[in-house]
């Protein structure tokens, strides 16, 4: 009789467990891509991130907050401030952090927390006074001339215990007041590490390690992954003679990236501790972010040894704990970026982009090309308060869209779309029988936007295979025709009037070199909507007009919609 009531409460026990589990923020894998799981179901961020010091008063957390959720975000980025939560050394206040907690509940917002604590933008502004002053005890990095920087130093044992110390607090305070709402969902650790002035710390500390042994933990990694590590790292290690002993010169090569390698080993082995201790209060996914290595800046110039896409393989070896590295994005090559970040071991995040109108339509791309997590544009509560702002149109899309996305994320089934002024089309070979001619809506030139020499507003969306012959086209600004392949001769023909008939006598229009194949013809196209459980919800047909006559499906650039398509095929 004992042993069955002690089975029965093992059992219970384990059943609880594994449900409180699944009901906390995890990561799941579908197909090739990584999905994060947020009460029990898979989720797309459809997020923003506060401006630096809008998290400081509770007013002001109150005041924005119901804005986000006026413009459809689902979740927000929030910092903590180290300074505000241990003003006075080993007292702490979380009183913004639940303020930021119930406002976030009370708006229906999930949160990420971002740490600004040792380090934000490559400084230690967000430290502490009584650590700022004790520069004897928390150390500074140098430059190769000696001069200390308000960079706290990741070689000093006594700035790891403050700064992870409070960062435990944080997790244990929110495991506590959160951890069955799971109103917080992920934490970025730290903000955009990095050196700045010297690619590294010349610190006496620093330079005895750097003529130390590479540790023996990355030597392996390196063989180990060969096959797999970053094209850049392999070629660094390589051009220096692949090596697999020496000092950090020896392995290599004696330069400015190999101060760089150095540097980022040792951020990186910082922030895994710090997740470790983080976890053991509260486990939750956690990230960090990188400012990028763009404009021709050489590491020093942009913050060097930051979790950059180039030193994948030395964040990975050294800190494990980290679920993804997160570009932040203000450069322009926004598609070449957002490439660098999608690897087959790396989740695309976009934790911060410029806010600007054209995101409505980026963050399509990024959930359509490369199965993103979240998209999340910075100093968001600065966007215009209404309903039309594309970002907010964008979002109300992408929420019915979800269930969709998730259950397509990691199947090969969806491609983003994404066109400029210059970069107006892109053709989409799908299979041997069908390829999609995707363009900017503004190629078509009946709208006196597209040729009255007004700057176009970037268009893009994403596109889902149904099934054979039946697509889902959602976005703003896009016209795609479905060509069989061997009919498609990269021709374009676009001389057509609205109408579908020529727009000029005499010029041919329309007509392409006909090469006997099966041709694909628009069946019906219907402007949907999306139920919460994926089903599709008819509220109009497409025809006419508005398909150019059965040639192409395509939405304007003054609005976002959801599209269902199906084609047949005729001979
Ligand atoms: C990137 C940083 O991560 C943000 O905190 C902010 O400083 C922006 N740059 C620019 O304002």
């Amino acid at each position: 009789m004992k042993k069955l009531v002690v089975s029965f409460v093992f059992c219970v026990l384990s059943a609880v467990m594994l449900h409180a589990q699944q009901l906390s923020p995890h990561w799941s894998r579908q197909g090739n891509a990584m999905q994060l799981v947020v009460d029990g179901r898979p989720v797309i961020l459809l997020a923003g991130e506060l401006g630096n010091s809008s998290a400081s008063s509770a007013e002001d957390i109150g005041r924005i907050f119901p804005k986000l959720r006026r413009m459809g975000l689902n979740a927000v980025l929030v910092p903590v401030y180290w300074d505000l939560i241990e003003a006075e050394e080993g007292r702490f206040d979380f009183t913004l952090v639940d303020e930021v907690i119930r406002q976030a509940r009370q708006n229906d917002l999930k949160v990420v927390l971002l740490w600004f604590g040792a380090w934000k933008n490559s400084m230690s502004c967000y430290a502490p006074l009584w650590f700022k002053k004790d520069s004897k005890k928390y150390p500074r990095c140098r430059t190769q001339e000696g001069k200390p920087l308000e960079i706290a130093s990741p070689f000093s044992e006594d700035v790891f215990q403050a700064d992870s110390r409070a960062f435990e607090r944080l997790m244990a305070h929110v495991a506590e007041t959160d951890g069955r709402e799971h109103t917080v969902i992920m934490v970025q650790v730290e903000n955009e590490i990095g050196m700045l002035e010297d690619a590294r710390d010349y610190s006496e500390q620093a330079n005895r390690l750097f003529a130390a042994p590479v540790p023996e933990a990355l030597m392996e990694y390196l063989e180990d992954n060969k096959k797999t590590l970053h094209p850049w790292m392999l070629d660094k290690w390589q051009k220096a003679g692949g090596r697999t002993e020496g000092n950090w010169a020896e392995v290599f090569g004696a330069d400015i990236y190999t101060d760089e390698i150095f540097m980022a080993w040792h951020y990186a082995t910082y922030v895994e501790r710090m997740v470790r201790k983080g976890r053991e209060a509260y486990r939750l996914p956690m990230y960090v972010n990188a400012a990028m290595n763009s404009r021709n800046r050489k590491p020093g110039e942009y913050p060097s040894a930051g979790p950059l896409a180039h030193l994948i393989d030395v964040w990975h070896c050294a800190a494990p704990g980290i679920d993804l590295l997160a570009p932040d994005l203000y450069d322009a090559g926004f598609k070449d970026w957002t490439a660098r970040y999608r690897l087959h071991n790396n989740p695309l995040f976009i934790p911060e982009i410029r806010l600007e109108p054209n995101d409505g339509v980026r963050a399509f791309y990024v959930f359509g090309e490369h199965d993103g997590i979240g998209f999340s544009p910075f100093s968001i509560e600065s966007a215009p308060d209404s309903p039309d702002y594309p970002l907010a149109e964008s979002y109300r899309t992408l929420r019915e869209l979800m269930p969709l996305i998730v259950k397509y994320q990691g199947k090969g089934a969806m491609r983003g779309l994404l066109f400029d002024q210059r970069d107006k089309e892109r053709v989409v070979r799908w299979d041997k029988n069908t390829t999609l001619v995707c363009r900017h809506f503004f190629t078509l030139p009946w709208d006196a936007r597209a040729t009255d020499g007004s700057l176009w507003p970037e268009g893009g969306g994403l596109v889902i295979r149904l099934a054979d012959d039946e697509y889902i086209v959602a976005g703003s600004g896009i016209v795609i025709e479905f060509k069989h392949p061997d009919e498609w001769s990269g021709q374009v023909s676009q001389k057509l009037g609205e109408d579908g008939f020529a727009a000029t006598g005499g010029n041919d229009a329309g007509k392409t070199v006909w090469k006997e194949t099966e041709r694909i013809g628009l069946g019906p196209v219907d402007e949907v909507s999306v139920n919460p459980d994926g089903t599709l919800k008819y509220i109009r047909r497409l025809n006419g007009d508005q398909t150019h006559q059965g040639r192409h499906v395509r939405i304007g650039v003054d609005g976002f919609s959801i599209l269902h398509v199906r084609l047949y095929r005729y001979e």
